[in-house]
């Protein structure tokens, strides 16, 4: 079978804001990330996914674009990003730009230039309506804001400072192709694509996802900028399932390669304060829903394998209770590695990172989770339980400075970090795990290696995947059969020991030692055929 480029990626996800600041000022830049592409290419990813670093008042984070050709100067200037895809390009290590085109921000000067009346020509790149109605913010609040001197409301599906762009505008459109070919020009290799699924909104009738147009969209995209290049494209699809995903990524459409989603952590949020009041972690629950997205349809469609993202807290906290955080990162790395599909590393992962304890209100500092700190007290909840709710299952946990050693705050940076560094950087870091045989970083090295090699790839990407014991409260287990091989996959998802149902057969790889038992979050991987 022959491998296509962007089905072999191995992707490392940077949060730029926290990766490594250069210059002292307690943010993450450009800079700092070249400094350490020589840590990415010795991990074994072989290409990076940047959170955005484009000009931006920066009220989510940089998802809020004033510029797009612009390099925010906290991160840097536009010649450090031509020096980031020089460096990148000579170690071989792709560059994903993240594209966040469903808004803008309100600073950006198609939205000021909207504001300036009804006939301006950039008024319409904008969505607007006489009236508001009851369709929600995904922050909190309504998404339609009035703006007097036009007597109107525009829509935003996220903060008001998010504008949202109306797609149905078909010189909008040529303006966005036009800027996503600039990048690839200048040697990107693809872009993550927030919210995509966005696109085709329908807000009189309430619909945000999957609109009447969206594909329409999408496939005059790929025609217009990823045509005939060799570029990688992943969609955020938080509406996904694993229909709609081959609509998105079956090849014959010619839209995307592959996208991310959600239900395997969405799942567990609550009917009515959803992500802040989870329901308990359920394994069984995880395998249906991971299992059902193995077995549809992959031969027409692309999987995007992760756990973790700057929008989830990690998956260790929130599925492992009782597990060792450590070995529990080597666990679902392992899973992500041996299901069909690409697989992504959000940073941090590779060395077990943990969250930050926040002991007050005012060390959260997202958008979001300031909005729902106010939405669910006026919801009745106690300031005690709201604090409760929103720190523990806020996005700040996932944004934390990166740990490199154990020296102040991780030695992110000289200054004070922009945001709270986790609680244990003391320990666990890259200083104290890069020469530790039996660390998670150096079990992330030797996994990727080992399933790039040429017998495993092809049956790692194209072999069956078959579930096995569904209904075991403990174990993670499947095999994959790919022409005449067959490999077994078992990983102990509990605290206590389970029995290893294959021991004594040819065992290719594992986190632990070959035994009767696999101790929690074990990991082994055997040839079966
Ligand atoms: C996506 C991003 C998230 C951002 C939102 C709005 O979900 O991952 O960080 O806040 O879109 O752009
Ligand atoms: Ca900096």
């Amino acid at each position: 079978m022959n491998i296509k480029k962007w089905q072999k990626q191995i992707v490392y996800q940077i949060y730029p804001r926290s990766f490594k600041d250069s210059n002292g000022d307690g943010i993450g830049d450009l800079k700092g990330i070249i400094s350490k592409l020589d840590y990415i290419k010795d991990l074994g990813a072989t290409a990076i996914w940047i959170s955005p670093c484009f000009a931006s008042p920066m009220k989510d984070g940089g998802y809020d674009i004033s510029d797009y050709r612009s390099i925010d100067p906290i991160f840097g200037t536009n010649a450090d990003m031509d020096e980031l895809l020089l460096e990148a390009k000579k170690r071989d290590i792709g560059i994903i730009l993240d594209l966040v085109v469903n808004h803008t921000s309100d600073q950006h000067v198609w939205f000021q230039e909207a504001l300036k009346g009804k006939d301006n020509h950039y008024h319409d790149y904008y969505v607007w309506r006489k009236k508001a109605n009851t369709l929600g913010s995904v922050f909190g609040g309504n998404a339609w804001e009035y703006v007097p001197a036009l007597d109107e409301y525009y829509l935003h599906l996220f903060a008001k400072e998010q504008p949202d762009l109306n797609w149905e505008n078909p010189k909008l459109r040529e303006d966005i192709y036009e800027m996503m070919n600039y990048w690839l020009d200048k040697g990107v290799y693809g872009f993550r694509m927030d919210v995509i699924e966005n696109l085709g909104k329908q807000p009189d009738l309430l619909i945000t996802t999957n609109g009447e147009h969206l594909h329409e969209y999408l496939q005059e995209m790929h025609q217009k900028v990823y045509e005939g290049r060799e570029a990688f494209s992943v969609g955020e699809c938080w509406g996904a399932d694993d229909h709609t995903r081959i609509l998105y990524t079956d090849p014959d459409r010619k839209e995307l390669n592959m996208v991310f989603q959600f239900s395997f952590f969405a799942q567990f949020w609550s009917q009515k304060n959803g992500k802040w009041n989870p329901s308990p972690f359920d394994l069984i629950k995880l395998k249906e829903v991971l299992f059902h997205k193995q077995i549809t349809e992959t031969k027409r469609s692309w999987n995007a394998n992760f756990w973790d993202n700057h929008d989830l807290p990690r998956a260790t906290i929130s599925f492992c209770k009782g597990m060792d955080r450590k070995e529990a990162s080597k666990m679902l790395f392992a899973i992500s590695c041996f299901e069909q599909g690409t697989p992504f590393i959000y940073q941090g992962d590779e060395i077990g990172m943990g969250h930050p304890l926040f002991l007050k209100e005012e060390e959260i500092v997202d958008v979001e989770a300031r909005n729902n700190l106010t939405c669910l007290r006026d919801q009745g909840f106690s300031k005690e339980d709201v604090f409760k709710m929103v720190s523990l299952n806020c996005r700040d946990n996932a944004r934390t400075p990166f740990s490199w050693d154990s020296t102040k705050d991780g030695g992110f940076s000289t200054g004070t970090p922009w945001l709270k560094a986790p609680a244990d950087y003391q320990t666990c870091n890259v200083e104290a795990e890069k020469n530790d045989e039996t660390s998670v970083l150096s079990f992330f090295k030797k996994l990727i290696a080992f399933r790039q090699k040429e017998d495993i790839l092809p049956l790692v990407l194209f072999g069956d995947f078959i579930p096995l014991a569904e209904d075991s409260p403990s174990s993670f287990s499947f095999l994959r059969v790919y022409k005449d091989q067959e490999i077994g996959f078992i990983a102990n998802f509990s605290p206590s020991p389970i029995t290893n149902p294959w021991e004594g057969k040819e065992l290719l790889f594992g986190s632990v030692p070959e035994d009767r038992y696999i101790p929690s979050c074990g990991v082994l991987i055997y040839r079966l055929k």
